[in-house]
Parts: structure tokens; sequence; C-alpha cells
């Protein structure tokens, strides 16, 4: 799919003149008014040319901050990075299969990263707390989800947009005991429920500075156990009834890690065409 978004300019046509259509001009005026229109042609082709090489650039501006922003928070809290590139993938990939378009989901792969940014605003003796947080440090945890959302709200970018609803509402539950609004079922952004489910599978199945790893059986039972309370149920059916999918192609991603700067360009159906290939071991 394209990387690019919305680029409404891509539309735009100029028409050429043909001489038939200056019926009362002679051939030599004529052949030079349609060499004047030749050129003016010409130059707004470039005109829109240059346009829409700014527009590609601003939009790759736009998701390497995106990008820079997740590593920051990242590499606060973990070693690696390469949890947030497998929140995007997989969040892709659940929200096609929810029906969600390829738009929605290519942006949700460059969104989701961003759902931990408000960890910058953490301190580390909480953050990287090697044990149980007390009822006060969990109380400063859990403003991660608001201080990500000031982070990236009140943008005019789409994708910052979708970034900060994640943000925002990554902590919510689908019965009414997330945070921090308490939001219920349907009224939770529908990218937001999609990156609760996605984050609470992968974040299990890692380690973590305060456990070990859970099996994924053992991940699976504990997402089967949440369905219709943290996590939409429909969600839930659709995650789980494609879980092989999933665990393939987080595979696929620890194999063959990805940077950043990939994460735009590199597709699912990248991965997918991978996999059908070469399965992940
Ligand atoms: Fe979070």
């Amino acid at each position: 799919m394209s990387t690019s978004i919305n680029l409404d300019i891509d539309t735009a046509e100029v028409n050429h003149a043909e001489p038939d259509a200056l019926p009362y001009l002679g051939f030599s005026d004529s052949n030079m008014a349609l060499n004047q229109m030749l050129k003016i042609t010409e130059d707004l082709r470039h005109v829109y040319q240059e346009k829409k090489e700014a527009l590609l650039a601003t939009n790759a501006a736009h998701h390497e901050v995106l990008m820079r922003l997740a590593m920051a928070a990242e590499f606060r809290d973990e070693d690696t990075g390469v949890h947030i590139i497998r929140i995007g993938y997989m969040a892709e990939k659940l929200s096609l299969l929810l029906g969600q378009s390829e738009e929605f989901g290519f942006m949700i792969r460059l969104a989701a990263p961003m759902h931990d940014v408000g960890k910058i605003g953490i301190p580390d003796s909480i953050l990287k707390k090697p044990g149980k947080l007390d009822p006060d440090e969990r109380v400063i945890m859990d403003t991660h989800s608001e201080i990500g959302y000031k982070i990236l709200a009140n943008s005019s970018v789409p994708l910052f947009q979708l970034a900060a609803t994640v943000a925002l509402t990554h902590h919510e539950k689908f019965d009414g005991t997330g945070y921090p609004n308490k939001s219920v079922g349907k009224n939770i952004a529908v990218a937001g429920r999609i990156v609760a489910l996605i984050d609470f599978f992968d974040a299990l199945t890692m380690d973590r500075c305060y456990r070990k790893s859970f099996s994924d059986d053992v991940a699976m039972e504990m997402v089967l156990e949440q369905k219709s309370k943290h996590f939409d149920p429909e969600i839930v059916d659709v995650f789980l009834a494609n879980i092989d999918e999933f665990i393939a192609l987080r595979q696929r991603i620890n194999l063959n890690p990805i940077n950043y700067a990939q994460l735009i360009n590199y597709s699912l159906e990248t991965f997918n065409a991978e996999l059908r290939t070469q399965p992940a071991v």
C-alpha cells in the first residue's frame, strides 16, 4: 500500500490544448498559442510535482517525529525498542481483521507505538522499580496516559490525533473500570480497544524487570479471562481466532527486527509474504 496519506494533488490534471480548440487563429498564431499552453502546462506540472514532494517530505517528518518520541519513551522503560515495533504491526493486523480500512491500519501501525509516550514524565524510581508499585506510585504511573495525550493532542495532523487517542485510551477497560476516564464499551475509541489487547498480550509474553515472561498459552487464557471485562469481546474473538498468525508475525519481527524508518515503509504485507515463503521458527 502507499505510504502517503491523502495527497489530493495526485488527482490534479492539466489538459493539453489542441490546435482545433483555436479555430480563429492562423497557423503560426495557433502554433505559438499551443506552445505557450504546453509551456504553461509543463510549469503547472512542475509546481504540482514540487508540492507533492513537499507533502511527502512533511508526512515523512511527521512519522519520524512520532517514532523518535516513541523511542524516547521506550528506551526509558525497556532495553529494546522491538516491543513497540511489534505493537505497531500487530495493531495494524488486528485492525484489518476487524474490517478497518488499510489507511486506518497504516495509521495505527505508526500511532500504536506511541501508546506509552507519556512514560517520559514518570520518575525512574517508579518506572524501573523491580517490584510491585505501592498505591501512591500506581497513581503516578497511571498518569502516563494523560501525559502522553497532552504531548500529542491538539495537532492538526491526523496521525498525531490518532496517536493522542491511543495514548489516552489504551488503559480504558470495556467494563468501565479502566483509566483515566472510566470510559465504557464502544465509547472507548476502537484504536484504544485494539492497542489495549495487543499491548497486554505482547507485554505478558516478554520478560519485564519485575517478572519473567508468560507462555503464549497462559497469555491467551489471561486474554480470554478478560473478555468483556478489560477487552472488547468482539476484538478478543478475532484476536484469538487468528492467534497463530499473530504469533508468527511476532516471531518474524523478533528474528529480523526492523528499525523505525522501516516501520513506515515496511508493509505488513511484506511480513506476510515472508511468512508464506519462509515460515518463522
Ligand atoms: Fe501504558
